[in-house]
């Protein structure tokens, strides 16, 4: 069991946010024999994990509930609940606002632990952000409310969340953590926090490396998707099966990485991580980032293209899009998981619906209503379902939808993910 230094009390670790990110972490910090509170403003969150259930795919309610049996797991609403920390982590959310870093829930949350801030301490950023945020933000406001210097009376750090839903092979122990700090010292408390927890951590010689070694991944990402996209564009219009291209180009051993297109970017990195990193160096240095904006424009229209292909499909059979039935598979931005935020299929799902077509849409993981555009019929992938629709198209590909109920029965099927197969079947 980890104690705090000097100390025979196990470490006190405090996870302000309990989400994505920040509920995993609690867990793995539980493992490692930490006493850790689960900190967050989402009252109803707090009342689930009291009762052993997880809203988070990634962790099962058998976790929740094991954590909660060591007595040392407390999921609490009351901030007064985080004094006392030996080390702090931040995991909350960082959204664009009209196009603009919000910042208000991370100065939020760091204004609400401020007070509890004592020499020999570690707060730890972890929200993704522009370089310079614990620096220039976060110290500043616990330097002010606590009277202690960051760097000096308490450590400061940033270590930037690469957890990546619904992956199983890839999870918070074994993806090595980049951890930096304010200065050397800072440094070694961050670093010695996460060993406990991860398999290898990559320390860094600053938070601002660190802030944008978290934006350089998934600009990345962003970047070849938006490649992606746009050449499947191009190749439909060529005749040139864009997949089939792109599986001979995988067998590359070397200098290629297969990255797919789809019906647009959605989730809470790809649609606004890489617009933190353009906000900034239009800020900063008064110049476009042009790849990530011109990743945005290409990403953020292949929804448009999406509904272009369906009108142009039914259109080759005689048929209005404004008196078709659509069946959508899928409202999540990624497969085999529930979420749905920033998520392609709303504005398609939209879309639709502002044409005039009838929109049924499935799936099987995202039951929260909200994520239901007003206008679209909930309906369960079933042989009638499927045959009652003039098109179906597949945006989310889970593992869990009958795709031989759908294969066998559909009149006309859009492939966005290139999971189906058949001769009725057209490809993005
Ligand atoms: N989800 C991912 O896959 C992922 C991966 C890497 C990095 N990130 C980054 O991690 C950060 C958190 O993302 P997430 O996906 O965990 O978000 P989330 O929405 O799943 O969870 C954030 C939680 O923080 C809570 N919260 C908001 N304000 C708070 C406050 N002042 N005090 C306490 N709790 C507060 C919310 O109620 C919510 O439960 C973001 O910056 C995100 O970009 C997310």
């Amino acid at each position: 069991m980890s104690t705090a230094a000097g100390g025979g009390a196990p470490t006190r670790t405090v996870i302000v946010g309990q989400g994505y990110v920040g509920l995993p972490l609690a867990m793995g910090a539980v493992g490692a024999g930490h006493d850790v509170v689960g900190f967050d403003v989402d009252g109803e969150r707090i009342g689930r994990l009291r009762a052993g259930e997880s809203y988070i795919e990634d962790v099962p309610d058998s976790a929740v509930a094991a954590a909660l049996a060591t007595g040392r797991y407390t999921p609490t609403d009351d901030p007064g609940d985080c004094a006392g920390f030996d080390t702090l982590v931040i995991t909350v959310p960082t959204p664009l606002r009209e196009g603009v870093p919000d910042l208000s829930f991370v100065e939020g949350a760091t204004a609400a632990i401020a007070g509890h801030v004592r020499p020999g301490c570690t707060v730890i950023l972890e929200s993704t952000t522009y370089p310079g945020t614990t620096e220039e933000l976060v110290g500043p406001i616990l330097a002010e409310a606590s009277g202690f210097t960051p760097g000096v009376d308490f450590a400061l750090g940033y270590s930037p969340e690469r957890i990546d839903p619904g992956n199983a092979t890839w999870q918070l122990a074994n993806t090595p953590k980049v951890v930096a700090g304010v200065n050397d010292s800072s440094l070694e408390a961050v670093d010695a926090f996460y060993r406990q927890i991860v398999d290898a951590t990559v320390p860094v010689s600053g938070t601002r490396v660190a802030e944008l070694t978290k934006l350089l991944e998934n600009t990345f990402r962003h970047v070849n998707i938006a490649l992606a996209n746009e050449l499947a564009v191009f190749a439909a219009d060529l005749e040139i099966d864009i997949w089939e291209a792109i599986s001979a180009a995988s067998t590359k051993p070397y200098g290629y990485m297969r990255f797919t297109p789809g019906p647009g970017v959605g989730g809470h990195c790809l649609p606004i991580d890489p617009s933190y990193l353009s906000w900034q160096v239009r800020r900063s240095l008064g110049r476009a980032f042009r790849f990530v904006e011109l990743a945005n424009d290409v990403n953020d229209h292949m929804p448009d293209y999406v509904v272009a292909r369906l009108i142009r499909l039914l259109n080759g059979q005689g048929m209005a899009l404004s008196r078709s039935t659509v069946l959508v598979l899928g409202l999540a931005y990624k497969k085999n998981t529930s979420d749905a935020r920033e998520s392609p299929a709303k504005a398609i799902v939209e879309q639709l619906l502002e044409l005039g077509a009838e929109v049924r849409v499935a799936d099987p993981h995202v039951v929260e209503e909200r994520f239901v555009p007003e206008g679209a019929k909930r309906v369960d992938v079933t042989a009638d379902e499927v045959a009652a629709a003039d098109v179906v198209v597949l945006v989310t590909d889970h593992d869990g939808f009958p795709y031989d109920v759908v294969e066998a029965n559909a009149r006309a099927l859009f492939d966005t993910r290139a999971r189906l197969s058949g001769p009725g079947v057209e490809r993005l």
